[in-house]
């Protein structure tokens, strides 16, 4: 098994049955030897440096259903809000201070965000902090409103595909969404001049290793400048409450696997790692990860940002989630870089 990984390392790529070996496997030398070569090849791009986010959750409210959120619509028992225009612009007032220079603004499918609210947000955002990126990830909208927000100065865009196979995507998704849509928002994102990222959950319920491989394959077909991907973790309220979560195990062999097939690509530790291991996310940077996310949202709304269960980043203690990371990224070897961190 250590020579796929060594192929993979020397090649950028394997065949389907390769990757299927390389995925499944358990074999402790494989996995430590894919986190060395995810380590060298992003050390040569990137050298040691870590891209901060600072994510603000402007809104709970989402139309959409995907069965595995906790914010899903049928989830009455969720406590939602959205964020007012003052509210966003203080956080980026409090994230320009502590160093951030991309803001990302995240949020469910709410139709109270408006082209002109989002088009005037972003506008103000980029006149006070020109040398910040402004990141959206606001779902599935449409091709106007993605031109209109890029025109108004957004720089990169967040779309997960969730999942490539459209078996798998029909389980995950509710019957009006479809597979087929969302790769034309990422193909119209694409054309449109964002710099994007798309992902999946490992270890969604019913998900195979022939499922990944297809995620995998239509990574390389949209070739993203970000790619996220975390465990799949339940919520209690969701249909998915008992099925069990992703694995560390598996998502750090796929972070290490991706790391090697996108050897340029920006690729977040994210909140779901550190929710499912205490040092998730400092095993996430030494497998091939170059950005982290922190929390910027106002404290008295994180509780309400509810995708998942035990999220971490929500309680007091958390109100600096800079200092946090920043200790975590050093203790694991690596800097917290000043720049705005595009992909190179
Ligand atoms: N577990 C892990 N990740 C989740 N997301 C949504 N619900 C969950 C969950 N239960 C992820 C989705 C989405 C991103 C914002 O959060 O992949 O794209
Ligand atoms: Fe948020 Fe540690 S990063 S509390």
């Amino acid at each position: 098994m250590t020579e796929l990984a060594e192929k993979l390392y020397n090649t950028g790529d394997l065949s389907d049955s390769e990757l299927k070996a390389l995925i499944e496997t358990d074999n402790s030398e494989t996995a430590e030897l894919l986190r060395r070569y995810a380590d060298e090849t992003r050390q040569k791009s990137y050298g040691k440096k870590v891209f901060l986010r600072g994510l603000i959750e402007v809104s709970s409210y989402c139309r959409n259903d995907c069965l595995y959120c906790g914010i899903r619509r049928s989830n009455k028992e969720a406590d939602r809000y959205r964020l007012s225009r003052e509210e966003i612009m203080s956080c980026c007032e409090n994230g320009y201070g502590l160093g951030f220079r991309t803001f990302v603004m995240q949020g469910g499918e709410d139709s109270f965000f408006t082209d002109d609210f989002m088009c005037s947000v972003i506008s103000e955002i980029k006149e006070k902090y020109p040398d910040c990126a402004v990141t959206l990830s606001l779902g599935e909208r449409s091709y106007d409103s993605y031109k209109r927000m890029k025109e108004a100065g957004a720089d990169r865009y967040l779309l997960r595909h969730e999942a490539a196979s459209e078996e798998l995507y029909s389980k995950l998704h509710p019957a009006e969404m479809s597979l087929a849509h969302r790769k034309e928002c990422l193909f119209q994102l694409r054309e449109l001049g964002y710099q994007v990222g798309a992902g999946f959950m490992v270890g969604a319920p019913y998900q195979t290793t022939d499922h990944i491989i297809a995620d995998l394959r239509f990574l390389q077909e949209l070739r993203p400048q970000m790619i996220g991907i975390g465990p799949f973790v339940p919520h209690h309220n969701t249909p998915f409450a008992e099925e069990s979560g992703g694995t560390l195990a598996l998502t750090l062999r796929l972070l290490g696997i991706l790391r090697l097939m996108f050897p340029k690509v920006l690729l977040p530790a994210t909140t779901a790692l550190g929710t499912i291991a205490p040092n998730g996310r400092e095993l996430g940077l030494k497998t091939g990860c170059n950005v982290v996310m922190p929390n910027l949202s106002p404290v008295k709304v994180r509780k309400k940002y509810d995708l998942y269960d035990n999220k971490i980043c929500t309680g007091e203690e958390a109100a600096e989630c800079r200092g946090c990371l920043q200790r975590r990224i050093e203790s694991a070897g690596y800097e917290v870089s000043a720049e705005r961190g595009d992909c190179i």
